[in-house]
């Protein structure tokens, strides 16, 4: 596994040609930040070697090296879902290569259903929290002690900091913004209204495909983390309509904008 990080990470490093601080792992339908990028190198996932080949549509497999607020960054166009077949060592892989390359702050974006019924579709929500109901876990088997510790601590998961920060920018911004918990799910299917009343119960706010295994394997390594979600579609009671992965991508696109400006702010504001 560190051979393997090494072998990718020296591979980056050689086509990048600098230093990166920040990482970004764009959701669904949310790749339109990288128009504010200032792009210096794009690898398409396919060159890097050990890198899985993300399947869905929508997600288009590009690894993007640039500045945004300032930082060098690199972003992922496209993540591994475990609903794709990949193991969770492969979904967080990337993570993995990040940390490796020098990244201490990762930033996840995602779309999910809400369930909150304070929630509407369109809006962005901070992640607080999350539950992770996932099967596999990313850090099942033995502990890889130079990446991080056998039982790491998850009292804060998302920076409290780093979500002060983008509260403050959403405020100056006129941009309203909720702030609460991600459930963390297998997918692929929606999910039933009983389901979507299930993880209201158990203390979700919005419920979404990605973005834990992530989090967790970068918290493993003490990487910082910011997550937002983007509500796409709702799971109130009363308010569940059919949803196409088509609807997903079309409200996630409408409500990108506010979520770049408050990301790219908040990049520079990062220290
Ligand atoms: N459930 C799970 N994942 C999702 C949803 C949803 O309603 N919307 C977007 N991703």
């Amino acid at each position: 596994m560190l051979k393997t990080i090494e072998v990718t990470a020296n591979y980056i490093s050689e086509r990048i040609k600098g230093e990166v601080e920040v990482g970004i792992i764009l959701g669904s339908g949310l790749g339109g930040l990288v128009n504010e990028i200032e792009i210096a190198t794009t690898i398409p996932y396919k060159e890097i070697p050990n890198f899985p080949v993300s399947t869905v549509d929508g997600h288009n497999g590009t690894l993007i090296y640039g500045k945004l607020g300032g930082k060098n960054i690199l972003a992922m166009q496209g993540r591994f879902h475990y609903y794709e077949g990949y193991a969770m060592k492969e979904v967080t892989f990337p993570v993995r290569v990040m940390k490796k390359l020098g990244i201490d702050h990762l930033i996840v974006s995602n779309a999910t259903g809400g369930l909150n019924p304070d929630y509407k579709v369109g809006d962005l929500m901070i992640i607080s929290d999350h539950i992770n109901m996932f099967p596999e876990h990313p850090l099942h088997g033995p502990n890889i002690n130079e990446l991080g510790p056998r039982f790491p601590d998850m009292s804060q998961v998302y920076c409290k900091e780093l979500r002060d920060k983008a509260k403050f920018i959403a405020l100056k911004n006129k941009i309203e913004v909720k702030e609460g918990v991600y459930v963390g799910v297998q997918g692929p299917t929606f999910e039933t209204p009983a389901e979507y009343r299930m993880f209201r119960i158990l203390g979700g706010d919005v419920v979404g495909m990605s973005t834990v295994p992530e989090v967790i394997v970068a918290r493993h390594m003490g990487m910082k983390v910011f997550g937002i979600s983007i509500i796409t579609d709702s799971g109130v009671p009363g308010e569940i309509v059919e949803i196409s992965h088509e609807e997903v991508q079309e409200v996630a696109m409408r409500s990108e904008p506010s979520m770049t400006l408050i990301l790219s702010n908040l990049i520079a504001r990062m220290r």
